[in-house]
Formats: C-alpha cells, sequence, structure tokens
C-alpha cells in the first residue's frame, strides 16, 4: 500500500515514521515546508503525483492553552484542514482527544459514541473536524487518545524529568485523571489493527494503553520512583494550577469496539526510561 504520513515531525507521526519505515509498506512522510496541509492545491497536486492508498494525519493544533488566544490557527489546523484532506476522497486514519468530552469521574471509562461538548477551544477545534469526517463520503477512522507520552517531542513525562533535575520539590495535579498512552505503541496498534487487518469498520475508536486510571501526580510519581529521583512530590488541586485552557477531570476512554488492546502504560513507561 502507498501511505501519505502527515506530522511526521510530531510525537505521534515520528512514532508512525518508525513503524511504517520498517513495514512492506511505501511511504511519503513529507515534512510541512514540502507540504503544508493548510495550501489545499499542494495537497491535491501531491496526491495527484504520489496516488497513496491511505493518508494517516498526525497533524494539529496542539498547544491546547495557546488555542484559548490563537483561536484561528487551531480552528484550521484542527478543522479546516480535515475538510482539505475529505476533499482528497482517499481513506483517511484521523487522530482526535478525549478533550472533545467533558466528564467528571462519575461517568467512569467514556465509550466512543458518548456526548461530545469539547472542553475548551482545542477540544471545540477537534470536535469540529470529527464532524467533517461524520458528513463526508470517504472511509475514516477517528482514534481519540489522550495523555501522550514517547520520544518524539515534548510531553509530560519528559517535562517532569527535566525538571526534576534541577528541583528537590514538584508540584503536579491530583485531581485529573486518565491513564497515559505511549505514542510508539500506539503507532504499532494501529498500524496491526488499522492498516494491516481489512475490512475494519468505519467510525471513532477510542485507544489508550492499558492499566490502572491515575492522576497527573499519581503517574508523575511512578516513573520518577523508577529513576529514583530522591526529591519530594506535592499533589495540588486544578485550582492551584490555573491554566488558560480548562483541562477535563476525566480522561479515561474505553474501547469497546476492538477485541485486542494495547499493554499496561507501566511497561510502557518501563521500555521508554530504558528500565528493565
Ligand atoms: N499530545 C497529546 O497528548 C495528545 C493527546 C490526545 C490526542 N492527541 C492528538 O494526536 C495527534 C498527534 O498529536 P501530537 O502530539 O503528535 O502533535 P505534535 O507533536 O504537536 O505534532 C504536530 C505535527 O503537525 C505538523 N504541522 C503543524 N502545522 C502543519 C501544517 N500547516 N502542515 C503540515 N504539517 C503541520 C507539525 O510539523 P512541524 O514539526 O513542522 O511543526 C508536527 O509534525 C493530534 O491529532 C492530537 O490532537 C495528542
Amino acid at each position: 500500500m502507498k501511505i501519505l504520513l502527515l506530522g511526521a515531525s510530531g510525537l505521534l507521526g515520528s512514532a508512525f515514521k518508525k513503524v511504517l519505515t520498517d513495514s512492506a509498506h511505501i511511504l511519503f512522510s513529507p515534512a510541512r515546508a514540502e507540504l503544508d496541509i493548510l495550501d489545499e492545491t499542494s495537497l491535491l497536486e501531491y496526491t495527484e503525483e504520489h496516488s497513496p492508498d491511505l493518508v494517516i494525519n498526525c497533524v494539529a493544533y496542539t498547544n491546547v492553552d495557546l488555542a484559548e488566544t490563537e483561536r484561528d490557527k487551531s480552528y484550521l489546523l484542527n478543522a479546516k484542514a480535515i475538510e482539505h484532506l475529505v476533499s482528497l476522497q482517499i481513506p483517511l486514519i484521523n487522530f482526535s482527544t478525549d478533550y472533545v468530552f467533558d466528564y467528571g469521574l462519575e461517568t467512569g471509562e467514556i465509550s466512543e459514541n458518548y456526548k461530545r461538548t469539547g472542553v475548551n477551544y482545542y477540544g471545540k477545534t477537534k470536535l469540529e473536524g470529527e464532524r467533517v469526517l461524520e458528513t463526508s463520503e470517504i472511509n475514516f477512522w477517528n482514534i481519540r487518545t489522550s495523555w501522550l507520552f514517547g520520544p518524539g517531542g515534548k510531553n509530560f513525562v519528559s517535562t517532569i524529568l527535566k525538571s526534576s533535575e534541577t528541583r528537590d520539590e514538584l508540584k503536579v495535579v491530583a485531581d485529573q485523571y486518565g491513564r497515559p498512552t505511549y505514542a510508539p505503541d500506539l503507532a504499532q496498534f494501529v498500524a496491526e489493527n488499522f492498516i494491516e487487518k481489512e475490512e475494519v469498520p468505519c467510525g471513532h475508536y477510542h485507544l489508550q494503553n492499558t492499566g490502572p486510571r491515575v492522576s497527573w501526580a499519581e503517574f508523575a510519581e511512578h516513573f520518577l520512583k523508577l529513576k529514583n529521583w530522591p526529591g519530594t512530590l506535592i499533589q495540588i488541586s486544578t485550582s492551584q494550577y490555573p491554566t488558560a485552557a480548562k483541562r477535563p477531570q476525566n480522561s479515561v476512554l474505553a474501547n469497546t469496539k476492538l477485541e485486542s488492546e494495547m499493554r499496561d502504560w507501566r511497561e510502557a513507561v518501563a521500555d521508554y526510561l530504558g528500565i528493565d
């Protein structure tokens, strides 16, 4: 299969690039300078020249706090760009987020068809992108994930580990819960369960690593302990850590559609940190 991977320099995109470079598929992974997803004409010309059978879209505007003020940029990349992709009429694997929901812990795990509202502007633009897919006539698989970490870009684990090198006390939010997702695991899982398998029904899917639900503070405690950090982690509440964009209290997604599951996030963290 000929696959066009967009956003290959990002956290998830770089994981896909690694997985697909090692596969039997022919991969095109143009950098933004070569193919700007906001340039509809270039997108059309590029796909006419290379005729991919599948597009994997890992492009997004992901600065959640800045999205509150840079609204146009967020809308263009997360919603308008999906219109461009849909107009290509090529099957599409797209990624979205738990931020399209806004639920408390009493809801439990959030299933694929729960009511969406968008917890913040970023979430609302990602939801807009989902609606574009739903009203299109192309084959699409929209995979919602959350709490991504991995080697391909700045993320919660890398940020906390960096801070821990110079500080003996760290404050981390303890009243928002989720399940971390290792970008290389997600890319591998999607390759095996969506790209290599035929006739996976189109629609929305929820994918996270499995394992226990944790707060950000519990997650940080887990990997800081593995790194033998000698400092003190102080649990704080969301109200003690104000951010421009509201965050969901509940980021725990239920995968009710696929039989196979990703591995426990604790195994993935150990791999990421290079610990046996
Ligand atoms: N990160 C998370 O915790 C998280 C959680 C839930 C869902 N998601 C979703 O997962 C997907 C991947 O997220 P990520 O964190 O891997 O994103 P990311 O690291 O921010 O990467 C975004 C990618 O988009 C590219 N890009 C930006 N503007 C572009 C343009 N105009 N044309 C072409 N490429 C452009 C960037 O290229 P440059 O390198 O040139 O900027 C980069 O490769 C997104 O759909 C996101 O919403 C992420």
